[in-house]
Parts: C-alpha cells; sequence; structure tokens
C-alpha cells in the first residue's frame, strides 16, 4: 500500500510512535517522508487528536503531501488497544482530511482485556449514524497468519482488505500485488485456515478449540506474570496488558547509569537492555528502537517465551542495577 501511496518525493504518510519500524524503513526506501505523530502513554497508549493535528499541519507547511495514517492496533510495541472513541476520532479525522486510513490489526485476536473493535466496525457505525458522509473514507485493514494463535511467521501469508476504495483504484491495486506473483501454497493454506476456521460440529473443531484457548490464556497469563514483574521493580511504570504480544515500560534510571552510558557512548535504555541480556539471557529491545518521547525511557518485551520463570530472573537484575547505578 505504501508503494501505491507514495507518488512522489513529497508524499508522507502519518505514521505512530513509538512505532513498527518497518513503516519508517519503507517510507525510506520510498524516498518519502515519515510524519510522526505521537501516542498519548498516560492515556493508555491511545490516539491523540491534537498531536496529530499538529504533525498534519507541520507536515503541510513543509511542502509534504500527506496521504495516508497508518494505526497498529492492537499496538506494537505499546501492547495497546485503541479505545472505541479514538477509532471514530480517527475515522472522522481521516475523512475530514481526505487521507487513506491504513488500519495494521495483525494482532486483532490478541486482546486480553474488553474485545477487539476493527476500524472497519467504527466506519460502518458512523455510516449508520449519518448515512452518506463517510462513504468515500478509504480504509485498508491489515491482517497475517503470523501473529494471534495461528503464529505461523515463517509461512509468509496475510492479506489486505479495501473499504471504500473506487473500483477502478482497486484493479490497479490488486495489479500491482501481482507483480509478487503468488505466495508460497503452505502461506496460502494458512490464510485460508485463519479465516475459516473449523466450526462446531466439523470432526477438528474440538481440537481446534482446545488448541486455540491454551494459546490464548497461555499468552494472557504470560502477559499477566510479566506485568506483576514489573510492579516489583523500582521506577518501572507500565500499562495495562491489553494486547499484540508486548508491553512497552517506561523505566526511570538513576543519574548514575545515564552518566555510565553516556561515558560508553550508548543510549541508557540500550545499555541497560544489553546487560538485561548479559546478566539474564532475555532479550528486550530499548525504547529508542521505537521512538519515544524525548527525556524517557522504555523497553520492550514480548511474553512469547515459555513458563514465567524468567520473569523474576528480570526482577533480581532491575534490583541489582538499580543498587549499582543508586
Ligand atoms: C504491527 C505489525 N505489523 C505487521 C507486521 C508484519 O507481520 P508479518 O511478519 O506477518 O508480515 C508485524 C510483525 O511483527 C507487526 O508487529
Amino acid at each position: 500500500m505504501l508503494h501505491i501511496l507514495c507518488a512522489s518525493p513529497e508524499s508522507g504518510i502519518l505514521i505512530p510512535i513509538p512505532q513498527y519500524p518497518l513503516y519508517t524503513a519503507t517510507l525510506s526506501i520510498l524516498n518519502a517522508h515519515c510524519v510522526p505523530y505521537y501516542l498519548e502513554e498516560s492515556h493508555a497508549w491511545g490516539t491523540d487528536l491534537n498531536s496529530i493535528k499538529k504533525s498534519l499541519t507541520d507536515a503541510r507547511a513543509a511542502g509534504t503531501d500527506v496521504r495516508a495514517i497508518v494505526v497498529v492496533n492492537p499496538g506494537n510495541p505499546t501492547g495497546a488497544t485503541l479505545s472505541p472513541d479514538d477509532i471514530r476520532n480517527v475515522l472522522k479525522f481521516a475523512a475530514a482530511e481526505k487521507l487513506v486510513v491504513i488500519a495494521d490489526e495483525v494482532y486483532q485476536t490478541n486482546v486480553f482485556i474488553g474485545s477487539f473493535v476493527s476500524f472497519k466496525q467504527g466506519l460502518r457505525d458512523l455510516q449508520k449514524e449519518a448515512p452518506g458522509a463517510y462513504d468515500h473514507l478509504e480504509l485498508v485493514s491489515l491482517h497475517s497468519i503470523s501473529k494471534g494463535m495461528v503464529g505461523e511467521c515463517g509461512h509468509r501469508g496475510g492479506y489486505l482488505e479495501l473499504v471504500g476504495f473506487d473500483p477502478l483504484v482497486v484493479e490497479q491495486i490488486y495489479k500491482f500485488i501481482s507483480i509478487q506473483l503468488c505466495p508460497p501454497v503452505l502461506g496460502q493454506c494458512f490464510v485460508e485456515m485463519m479465516v475459516n476456521p473449523p466450526v462446531e460440529g466439523d470432526p477438528s473443531y474440538e481440537l481446534y478449540r482446545q488448541e486455540y484457548d491454551h494459546i490464548f490464556l497461555g499468552l494472557k497469563q504470560r502477559a499477566n506474570a510479566l506485568f506483576d514483574a514489573f510492579k516489583l521493580m523500582e521506577g518501572v511504570e507500565c500499562q495495562d496488558p491489553a494486547g499484540a504480544m508486548y508491553l512497552f515500560p517506561t523505566i526511570n534510571l538513576p543519574p548514575k547509569a545515564i552518566e555510565q552510558a553516556k561515558k560508553e557512548g550508548r543510549s541508557p535504555d540500550e545499555m541497560y537492555c544489553s546487560r538485561l541480556l548479559d546478566a539474564t539471557g532475555v532479550c528486550v529491545v530499548p525504547g529508542s528502537g521505537f521512538g519515544q518521547k524525548e527525556g524517557t525511557l522504555h523497553f520492550r518485551t514480548t511474553f512469547l517465551a515459555a513458563g514465567t520463570e524468567w520473569t523474576g530472573r528480570i526482577v533480581e537484575f532491575h534490583r541489582a542495577f538499580m543498587a549499582e547505578f543508586s
């Protein structure tokens, strides 16, 4: 989609920060502009319309032709889900500003608190409330077999759904995507199985349900165990484990740790993550890899690894780290 939307070096796309880094990487390859907007950590990493509006206004004033807004819901790296109000506000804003909405919803089944609300659902609700007013809004929803309970990253399967696009545009998008030929057969099979899973009465339904629930519960338990571990860590604050496969806590490091990082020529979050890896074997990613507000530090963890004992190792490491630099 980014290839199709970025028509010239002036083209720009609104990207949430902290971000999934392949967006800025792709925009660099396309020689197009990343127009960043910050998510609001104090509001469970929700979207802040004022921040989005400011980013758009500034980018347009600088001559950027802003064409679309990306939303990642549930979020990577934030592990947050957007509220129905945030979804409505983004859709209304995009409709008013004639922006395509790219809803990256690859974590749509990884929701641990409440239930998933898709951007398409939000759009349909708006269309019911104000018939005709949102029919011009162009929405792309992305999904993949690599997340959810399917978790088949290596098979490279997924799809995008286009809503509200002119049929002639859809034809061109279809033609463009066809340049890649087809994905491997197994990937195609997994997409089919994801969108048409066994239903009650099918011979494989019981086993499917059992395996699905087992994987889902395991992820949820590990998300909560990690969240509970963060509560024991001084200077660490984390939003509720709402969705996706990640937690993205803030770390408030002592001034001596920040000085030490400076001496080592590294950012403080990078130094913290590298020491954590050395001490525990647990690999987390510094927040600076995703973008974070000036003056804040984070790290991103996943809870994919089996068991929960490793969360205790993180707590132990943190205690020793804080003692060393206090
Ligand atoms: C937000 C987001 N979108 C897209 C992807 C890419 O998914 P896939 O590897 O299935 O293409 C990822 C992978 O981590 C992701 O986190």
